[in-house]
């Protein structure tokens, strides 16, 4: 295995910068998403790795070599795409066979590498049959061992189970993520679900609009995500974001909200907002560090429930609160109706605090 470096990497296409001075380090054995939403330059990012489209300007490296110039072939990395291209008229064992003969390799080491990658992906009882005789679920683990058996330095993967089932694709991302234990492979992996990143990868890199956003542990990115763009993208229901103005008052912070209510802030969150470029403060919050009251209680602010859904463990209501809309979770043993009144309480040590106007996180030091 081996790592990849991406360095200063551009893909422009006319006038369109479709991936935009992108650089990361994917280190050895690691398992990296490139996550962001349609169009954000996932899969051009990775098509420039593969080498299936040249680059406009950067590096990149794959083990120790710069490869901006190499074909495709010489590059030493399997694809896995989302349309898994079996051959239909080839049994499984073919279909993983064929790359290998097409590299002239001796007979009796593809059948020990056929046999080995059937193996690991629990698929020996398959090799006779036919892709058309598999399950959707067992013909993307079959394009998974045509990557394995090539053995390559880096296993790059585009949405590759974005054509299976909401159940298939839960027990096939924990396939990919033992496979990549197991193997201790090198691979990146594109999707743009972000509970795949964040349930598989070891780092996720989240994109917008061609940038990069952040690089890091899915735990970092959660607890501390670096703008309003990634705060909103990772985390289901969303972080909700709640537009007000900033003030200080006697030595202390508080935030006013368009109907006019305010919340005083602890002292650490008010060295934060001292950092803001402009007095247009945004506060995130996620679902489950926000407490609903059905009456007022002391540092809470008033909402009004929108939508109610009980999923069974939990409920999430939807509030309106200062023109934007808050989702909360409450435990189902917690009744609340459309359109009733409500109290919301921020937890201070949880809650996100942005500059209005550049929408970066703003910090306490
Ligand atoms: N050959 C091309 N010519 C012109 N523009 C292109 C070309 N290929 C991609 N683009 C543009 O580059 C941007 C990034 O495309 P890309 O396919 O990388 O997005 P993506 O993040 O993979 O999205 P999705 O989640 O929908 O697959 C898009 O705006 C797309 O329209
Ligand atoms: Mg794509």
């Amino acid at each position: 295995m081996a790592h990849v470096v991406l360095k200063d990497l551009v893909k422009t296409y006319g006038g369109f910068k479709a991936v935009n001075n992108v650089s990361l380090t994917v280190n050895d054995g690691e398992f990296v998403a490139l996550v962001g939403p349609s169009g954000c330059g996932k899969t051009t990012t990775l098509n420039l790795v593969a080498g299936l489209i040249p680059i406009t300007s950067g590096d990149i490296v794959i083990g120790d070599r710069v490869v901006n110039d190499l074909d495709p072939k010489d590059r030493d990395i399997a694809m896995v795409f989302q349309n898994y291209a079996l051959y239909p008229q080839k049994s499984v064992y073919k279909n993983l066979a064929f790359p290998l003969q097409m590299r002239k390799l001796p007979r009796d080491e593809i059948d020990k590498k056929v046999k080995d990658a059937a193996r690991v992906l629990d698929m020996t009882h398959l090799l006779e049959r036919k892709p058309r005789e598999l399950s959707g679920g067992q013909q993307q683990r079959v394009a998974l061992g045509r990557a394995l058996v090539r053995d390559p330095a880096v296993f790059l993967m585009d949405e590759p189970l974005s054509n299976l089932d909401a159940k298939l694709r839960v027990q096939m991302r924990s396939e990919i993520k033992r496979f990549h234990q197991d193997l201790k492979a090198t691979i990146i992996y594109v999707t743009h679900d972000q509970l795949e990143a964040v349930t598989m990868a070891d780092k996720m890199a989240v994109m917008n609009g061609g940038f990069l956003q952040q690089y890091d542990s899915p735990a970092q990115v959660f607890a501390h995500p670096m703008n309003m763009f990634v705060a909103s993208f990772i985390g289901s229901p969303a972080m909700s974001l709640i537009p007000l103005q900033a003030s200080t008052a006697n030595g202390n912070t508080v935030l006013t909200s368009a109907e006019g209510w305010t919340l005083e802030l602890s002292p650490r969150n008010a060295r934060k907002v001292a950092e803001a470029t402009t007095k247009k403060v945004v506060l995130g919050a996620r679902h489950s560090t926000i407490k609903l009251h059905k009456s007022a209680v002391p540092g809470s602010v008033p909402a009004k429930a929108y939508t109610v859904e009980p999923t069974g463990d939990v409920t999430f209501v939807q509030a309106f609160l200062s023109g934007a809309i808050v989702n909360v979770s409450v435990p189902p043993t917690i009744a609340v109706a459309p359109d009733e009144q409500i109290w919301l309480e921020f937890d201070q040590e949880r809650m996100h605090l942005f500059d209005g106007e550049t929408e970066m996180a703003l910090k306490a030091d």
